[in-house]
């Protein structure tokens, strides 16, 4: 990730980035653009998935995720670019939970060399943002989220060093992009298994389509889509998408009648919490009904906890509720292998990339 990234440093440092990128990405105000700049592109790519009519909804889906994420976080637009970013991504993942072998032909030496490439392209692309300032005497000319990261000022007024910000940028969009793109696909899986749940979402999506007379919709207009949040809570549960997360034991703890030496590494088993009987009636049926209920504390932690709490987590929510109101009110869809085998590294995922038949209602 990088050594100055906000998902390895601490204290301060880690505080103030934390606060920056909430404000920009994950706060009603910030939403409310991002809502508003996600959706053309939606929009056209459902329209561009009805004309293909057959593909893998991962692949588009990651497509469509890259995008959106370049233009917010970097103002990047499709073209060669894109393109590179999503193999040395790709790279860098598969590497990310190898064993850390560093010699060529291992995931882990591979994704070191993609890191180091998106190093480059990110230098380049914030080289050009200093000259474009430069040339027009104004700071942040394109606002978005690196241009951020770039203007950023501590306490003692410095501004984060070139490699800080390209450590940052590098780790929030591995934050939020194989994530986002798992979880869509979950929901375009789950919704095909499960047509009730789809029936009840396009009815009260549909009423809001009417109610906008088929303008985008707002980070308000979310917020009073009740079912469409329990959908997008149930896919999140059911998806597994970030299976566990790490903690350094700081101090002694006795657990259970366990003894937990200081400086141990504990992993948290997040779907095991998510799929225990005991916090989850059926956990492995796809109930949205369920969320009628708010989960018991300490039982539902699919983005993490405490301070470290995953700093995306109501963009990734809204951008799932957006993604099924579009979905729901024009298109219908059906899995080609609905018995395709799951594969589980580097995450959860349907064999054939959940292959779909995708048409306009
Ligand atoms: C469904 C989608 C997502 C899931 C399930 C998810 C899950 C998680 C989890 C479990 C953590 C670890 C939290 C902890 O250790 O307590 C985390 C951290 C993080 N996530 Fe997400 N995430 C998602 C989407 C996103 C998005 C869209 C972004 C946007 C950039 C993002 C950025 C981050 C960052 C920056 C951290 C590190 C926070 C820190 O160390 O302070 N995530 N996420
Ligand atoms: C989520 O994890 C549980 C085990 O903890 C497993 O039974 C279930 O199949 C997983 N779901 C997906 C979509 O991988």
């Amino acid at each position: 990730m990088g050594r100055n990234s906000l998902v390895v440093v601490h204290g301060q440092a880690h505080e103030r980035l934390r606060s920056f990128v909430s404000n920009s990405i994950n706060r009603p105000d910030a939403l409310q653009l991002i809502a508003a700049c996600v959706q053309p592109r939606l929009v056209s790519a459902l329209h561009s998935w009805a004309q293909l009519g057959k593909f893998k909804a991962y692949k588009e889906i990651k497509k469509l995720t890259l995008q959106n994420i370049g233009k917010l976080f970097a103002s990047l637009e499709p073209g060669p670019i894109l393109d590179s970013l999503d193999k040395l991504y790709d790279g860098m993942l598969k590497g990310i939970r190898a064993y850390p072998l560093n010699f060529p032909g291992t995931a882990s030496h591979h994704a070191i060399q993609c890191r180091k490439k998106l190093e480059a392209i990110f230098r380049v692309e914030l080289e050009k943002k200093k000259k474009e300032e430069e040339q027009s005497n104004r700071v942040g000319t394109t606002n978005d989220l690196m241009d951020g990261l770039m203007q950023m000022i501590d306490e003692e007024g410095n501004q984060l060093s070139d490699q800080e910000v390209l450590d940052n940028i590098i780790s929030l969009i591995i934050g939020g992009y194989e994530s986002t793109t798992l979880a869509s696909m979950w929901a375009i899986y789950y919704l095909a298994k499960y047509p009730d749940v789809l029936g009840k979402l396009r009815e009260e999506n549909l009423a809001m389509w009417k109610k906008k007379k088929g303008d985008f919709i707002t980070i308000e207009d979310v917020s009073e889509l009740k079912y469409t949040n329990k959908v997008v809570e149930e896919t999140i549960r059911s998806a597994n998408v970030s299976g566990f997360i790490f903690r350094l034991v700081t101090k002694e703890v006795e657990y259970k009648g366990y003894r937990i030496p200081k400086n141990w590494k504990v992993i948290i088993w997040l779907r095991y919490l998510h799929t225990n009987t005991e916090n989850f009636e059926d956990p492995l049926c796809f109930n949205p009904e369920r969320w009628n209920v708010p989960a018991r504390p300490g039982t539902y932690l699919v983005f993490g906890g405490g301070p470290r709490i995953c700093a995306g987590n109501m963009l990734a929510r809204m951008q799932l509720a957006i993604l099924l109101h579009h979905l729901s009110v024009g298109y219908k869809w059906e899995l080609l292998n609905p018995d395709a085998k799951m594969i589980y590294l580097p995450n959860p995922a349907p064999a054939d990339g959940a292959e779909i038949a995708f048409s306009k209602i």
